[in-house]
């Protein structure tokens, strides 16, 4: 198994590339299987996750091409990928067990499916295991949409023979994958539908924006309300994915903490101002520029900053980890709050082992700033815990090696390159 050495005490300076974003590029493929013309892709990530879905999506029958330049190029912004989708046919309603355990989002498939075939048997998910994640808004929104449902042996089974049809439908809690299927299904559903208290995340905006370039008729994404007037058929199209905001997040956290003045090449400000804001607050200059955005820190110390997870644009949940690994250099105590996902904290123990000091009391957890981390192995638990490992290991005290990398392939575009190409002593060791 992979592992990631790093020698702590440099300051981050250069430019970081901001890939596509992976939690945009997943549903903007699988929005593939609502047609049989082909969907186009700009800058979609070259990550395990996006791999893997390549694989599940192709078990549908959804073909795959990429154009234009692969890896190993010279110049760091030329790994975007093109990649083209087309499910001429759909072979398979069916999305197994051992492919969909893999990847939570696989599950998602079920709303296209449902809505082209009639019918879809997509097994229950895995994915990171940071709580119980449950389906049962996925369920209920299918079912007010007209689907018949069964959960049966880890499968749920939807059908809709004669099609699915419009309705209002109003989430009991904001769920961003909830959001994203039944707006894909709604799409091809008989009439209006209308999403209350839908998830507001760019990545919501983006699947819409996707859906209208295949003759979709959705207005109001990215704001809690959603309408969905019901087509006949969707076309095919050409769309970006957006900069990814965690991985804008993560490095300008990075920067925080270790000091130095990088430019993120590529990032939007306005995709995650309150991580930003926050960012600021500790102590970093954030400047936007024409380019992307500069993070800067010299000098001053790290200040403390209480954060509170939120459903966007609220701190986003999957910077908590990565803000807990700044705030462990703090100069005095934080309060870093979880209010999306239970069990989100597994990465304390790892952080403690670096010697930060990190109490938990319920969903929250109380991190006193000490003066210096201490580098030491460390395992990698879920995606974005892993990286708060490696923010932690770049401030730190001499030589951290993190173990388990797959996580950190599954959501971060050529981590190493990008941190060693500012001056991080960083790099991966095979085997
Ligand atoms: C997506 C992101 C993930 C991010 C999360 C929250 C992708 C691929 N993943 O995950 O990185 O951390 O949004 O921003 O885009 N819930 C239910 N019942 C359901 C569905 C969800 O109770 O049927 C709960 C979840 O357990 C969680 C909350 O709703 O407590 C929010 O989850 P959700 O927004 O659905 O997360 P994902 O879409 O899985």
């Amino acid at each position: 198994m992979d592992r990631i050495r790093i020698v702590g005490g440099q300051e981050l300076t250069g430019t970081i590339p901001i890939s596509g974003a992976k939690n945009a590029a997943l549903p903007l493929m699988i929005a593939a299987l609502l047609t049989d013309e082909t969907l186009t892709l700009e800058n979609v990530p070259h990550l395990a996750d996006v791999e893997r879905l390549i694989r599940i999506l192709g078990n549908h029958g959804v073909d795959y091409s990429v154009n234009g330049k692969r890896d190993h190029q010279n110049g760091a912004t030329s790994y975007a990928r093109t990649l083209n989708f087309t499910a001429r046919d759909i072979v398979d309603t069916t999305a197994p067990y051992d492919l969909v355990s893999k990847m939570r989002a696989s599950f998602w498939v079920i709303g296209p499916l449902v809505a082209r075939m009639g019918e879809a048997k997509v097994s229950l998910p895995g994915g990171c295991a940071i709580g119980t994640r449950p389906v049962d808004l996925f369920i209920d929104g299918l079912q007010a949409l007209g689907a018949d449902i069964d959960v049966d042996n880890g499968y749920v089974i939807a059908k809709a023979r004669k099609g699915l049809r419009g309705n209002r439908y109003v989430f009991p809690k904001v769920s961003v994958g909830a959001t994203h299927v039944l707006m894909m299904a709604a799409t091809l559903a008989r009439g209006e539908t209308v999403l209350e208290n839908a998830a507001c995340e760019p990545e919501v905006a983006n699947l819409a924006e996707c859906l209208n370039a295949m003759g979709a008729k959705i207005s109001g994404a990215g704001t809690p309300t959603i309408t969905i007037e019901g087509v006949d058929g969707l076309s095919g199209a050409s769309v970006r994915v957006i900069p990814d905001r965690i991985e804008t997040g993560t490095y300008a956290m990075a920067v925080a903490m270790t000091g130095g003045d990088v430019l993120l090449e590529g990032a939007r400000p306005d995709l995650l101002e309150s991580a930003l804001d926050v960012i600021v607050q500790t102590g970093a200059e954030i400047i936007p520029t024409n380019e992307g955005i500069r993070v800067r820190r010299n000098g001053a110390g790290i200040a403390p900053v209480d954060v509170t997870t939120a459903p966007f644009p609220g701190f986003p949940t999957d910077l908590q980890a990565q803000f807990m690994g700044l705030m462990t250099m703090a100069r005095g105590k934080s309060r870093i709050t979880e209010t999306i996902f239970e069990n989100r904290f597994m990465h304390v123990q790892e952080l403690a082992r670096l010697g930060a000091h990190i109490t938990l009391s319920g969903q929250t957890a109380i991190v006193e700033g000490v003066s210096k981390l201490k580098g030491a192995p460390v395992m990698a638990t879920d995606l974005r815990a892993s990286v708060s490992l490696v923010i932690a290991g770049l401030a730190a005290e001499g030589e951290t090696t993190v173990n388990r990398v797959y996580h950190l392939d599954r959501g971060f575009e050529r981590l190493e390159e990008k941190l060693s190409g500012c001056g991080a002593v960083i790099e991966r060791i095979s085997g």
